[in-house]
């Protein structure tokens, strides 16, 4: 019986939830000192001096500045823009201005004291408004210069501007970091991330070591989301800082406070639509604008705007599309990589711009959609041409379906009127959505991800990969995958820990790429090493080259093991390395914007069912039914998993989630003030899977993990308008945001409002 399709309990599982597994704050090293960061008060100030004053820190403590770096002051990323250590400028609140270290948490704290810091404050760009005028941190543009003749010939104009709000990332495990020297001079690096190869780069940069003299190992991983892309590397550098000014081993772990004030968070974003369509409803001509805001360095920036651009026209058949887009500065901590990576921002924008285009024309939202829905054979902004296992309208009609959408929206609309004071208001919204997995580009094709996979002296295969697990599932999914390629019998297959030293750079666990991409090679990897030891053993015996069934290799009943440990004994080690290689026909032009920047896409949509207080207007979400195309599920109940979690951290960013602001400093920075859903606040989840298996990935599968985190916000905002006739034009959609809204529709601007013209 297959594997693939199958849900066997995670092996993960027991350790993480039992307290077995061991996460970067839990090992100890003797002689280790704790680390502890001295930052900027100041969204933007001039560093005027800076003093390190031993005797007000306790005995044997150390300090790091940006003048004792043993090399460049950049934290490598794309490019080493976001310094180590602010050397003359701060340009956040938060920003780490010095370093210190002491024999306990305690002492480290204590140790700040001893850094005196003489800043003389600077006028901050604090909001886009303002940041328009100073050069942006990146710009792109995906043109078509027929747009402004598509619209100006259109027979109605919907205009609409969108705009979305920070998220913190909240992984269960707070940022956390080791770094040793060894005796030789080895620089070691441990501690919780998700891309073991990111961190080594940028140590490297920094300390201008030979790469085979940095190791960084990746201890397990208390979720990421995206947060433990970028930051790690930040972290890493300030313990390896410390470790080498002391020659200690030393830990730095961050609380939840200074892990909410010092990370990376979701970038907000404005976007405006100018929408022209005909009479029928059919899209013309599409042109979008984004702006995000990348916070005070550019860091990751470039590849978020750029995946929004490729998402920013919806799932949606337009003959003429134009994205702009610009990330802009502002003196707020840096905004970076979070689950959906830009695509969440225009995918809301783009779907309440549908909705009020819908609206403008009498449609309802299932109709408008169904009628724009990209198809298999429709071309994308980028010209690509989409392929078999388009779903956009299956998902479509599967959600309507399942919920019985259109009767219930339209009974609700009508109810809208007719409602006493007081008395809760129900709404239903839909939203369709897309995402595609891989890096974005010519990413893939660039890295041609290796995975090496050799034998064990029992005679298992060992896999090797840097990929982490930070709750999406690899530990499970890539056994499966394995097994299943290799017909090998549980056991037969071993994963090595993801540690530089070990694991060859098969890229970030980040794009969702995780099983799409490495699972791909995994299987061809394990299936070059068995068909080595297959043929090695048929010549040996005089034996038709066989099938392994199970772990047994047929025909002759030989447990697979054993043969490979004979031919470890008799012929010597076996280890293989294979590349991902993206689809031969899968080629973009980087500076056209020109062609296919995924190979594929995965689908979905959603309904969202909310409840609204009417004096309050408190929204309760009590029903997301989502309906999602995943090419084909390896590990279903890890998938829906995927999907749950997914949507409900997008209905906590559409609803609840708000990072405010007070001259650049977090008002909410901590879990008693910066809120999540709990389970209390999430509605019912029902998850709906759709399968078409995509030929190029392993067994079907498509990348999953980002995708539903699409579709959870312009669902529950269009729930909310559908409720109270509020439209949401911004997210996160509190009780404040909606009664200010109230004050806007009560003056003539309803849910059809919204500039535009009409010929
Ligand atoms: N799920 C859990 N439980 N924890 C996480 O940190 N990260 C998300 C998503 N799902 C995350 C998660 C992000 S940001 C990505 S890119 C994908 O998982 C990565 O997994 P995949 O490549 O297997 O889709």
């Amino acid at each position: 019986m297959s594997l693939i399709g199958q849900s066997p309990a995670r092996p993960d599982g027991v350790p993480k939830a039992s307290g077995g597994a061991r996460y970067a704050d839990d090992f100890t090293l003797p002689g280790m000192l704790w680390g502890a960061t001295v930052r900027s008060p100041h969204p933007r100030a001039r560093i005027a001096r800076i003093r390190w004053r031993p005797e007000r820190a306790p005995t044997g403590a150390v300090c790091v500045r940006a003048a004792d770096l043993p090399g460049p002051n950049g934290v490598m990323l794309i490019d080493d823009s976001w310094p180590i250590l602010a050397d003359g400028e701060v340009r956040h609140v938060g920003e780490p201005v010095a370093l210190v270290a002491g024999g306990d948490r305690l002492a480290a704290l204590a140790a700040r004291e001893g850094v005196e810091i003489d800043y003389e404050p600077l006028a901050p760009v604090l909001d886009l408004e303002t940041a328009r005028g100073a050069p942006p941190l990146a710009e792109l543009e995906l043109g078509d210069p027929g747009v402004e003749e598509a619209l100006a010939a259109a027979e109605l104009v919907v205009e609409g501007s969108w705009r979305c709000g920070h998220q913190e990332h909240i992984y269960i495990e707070c940022q956390a970091m080791t770094a040793w020297f060894e005796p030789d001079g080895e620089l070691v690096v441990a501690g919780s991330m998700q891309c073991p190869y990111y961190v080594h780069k940028s140590l490297v940069h920094a300390f201008g070591l030979e790469p085979g003299r940095v190791r960084v190992k990746a201890t397990a991983v208390g979720g990421g989301f995206g947060g433990k892309e970028d930051y790690p590397s930040v972290i890493a550098l300030h313990a390896a800082l410390l470790a080498r000014a002391s020659g200690r081993p030393v830990r730095i772990a961050y609380d939840r406070h200074e892990d909410i004030v010092a990370t990376t968070k979701r970038h907000p974003a404005v976007v405006r639509h100018r929408t022209g369509v005909d009479r029928d409803g059919r899209l013309v001509a599409m042109d979008v604008e984004v702006e995000m805001d990348g916070g005070a360095y550019r860091t990751l920036s470039p590849v978020v705007l750029s995946r929004a651009l490729l998402h920013a026209a919806g799932p949606y058949r337009c003959p003429r599309v134009r994205v702009r887009g610009r990330v802009l500065a502002t003196n707020t901590a840096t905004n970076g990589a979070f689950r959906g990576f830009g695509a969440p921002q225009v995918e809301f924008a783009a779907e309440r711009q549908m909705d009020r285009v819908a609206r403008r024309l009498g449609l309802d939202p299932l109709e408008i959609r169904l009628r724009n829905a990209l198809a298999a054979g429709d071309r994308l902004p980028t010209g690509q041409v989409l392929d078999g296992t388009t779903a956009a309208r299956p998902c479509l009609e599967r959600a309507a379906e399942l919920t019985g959408f259109r009767e219930r929206w339209r009974e609700l609309e009508a109810a809208r009127a007719g409602r006493r004071d007081g008395e809760p208001r129900r709404g239903v919204g839909l939203s369709l959505f897309f995402h595609g997995a891989g890096f974005t580009g010519n990413g893939e094709r660039r890295m041609r991800s290796p995975v090496e996979a050799r034998l064990d002296p029992e005679g298992r295969i060992e896999v090797l990969t840097a990929m982490t697990d930070m709750g999406q599932g690899c530990a499970a999914i890539f056994p499966q995958i394995a097994r299943e390629a290799g017909g090998l019998a549980e056991g037969d297959v071993v994963f090595a820990e993801p540690d530089t030293s070990v694991v060859p750079d098969s890229g970030p666990t980040v794009a969702s790429r995780t099983t799409m991409v490495v699972g791909g090679a995994i299987a061809r990897a394990v299936v070059d090493v068995r068909d080595r030891v297959l043929a090695w053993w048929a010549e040996r015996e005089g034996l038709e080259t066989g099938e392994v069934v199970d772990g047994e290799i047929r025909p002759g009943g030989v447990r697979f093991r054993e043969v490979a440990a004979a031919y470890l004994r008799e012929v010597g080690p076996l280890e293989v390395r294979v590349r991902h290689e993206p689809p031969s026909w899968q080629s973009f032009d980087e500076e056209a914007y020109r062609g296919a920047a995924y190979p594929t896409y995965a689908w979905g949509a959603e309904v969202v069912e909310v409840e609204v207080d009417p004096d309050t207007l408190a929204v309760r979400p009590l029903a997301a039914t989502v309906v999602c195309e995943v090419g084909r599920a390896i590990h279903p109940t890890l998938c829906a998993g995927q999907i749950e979690g997914g949507t409900l951290q997008a209905l906590g960013w559409a609803l609840l989630e708000e990072v405010r602001l007070d001259e650049g400093r977090y008002l909410n920075d901590r879990l008693a003030t910066y809120i999540i859903p709990t389970f209390k606040d999430s509605p019912r989840i029902d998850v709906h899977l759709l399968e078409r298996p995509w030929k190029e990935g392993p067994f079907g599968a498509k990348g999953v993990g980002e995708l539903p985190m699409d579709g959870g916000a312009p669902a529950a905002a269009a729930a909310i308008e559908n409720a109270i006739g509020i439209p949401v034009p911004a997210i996160p959609a509190t009780p404040e945001r909606l009664f200010e809204r109230r004050g806007e529709a009560l003056a003539g601007e309803g849910a059809a409002g919204g500039g535009g013209r009409e010929r």
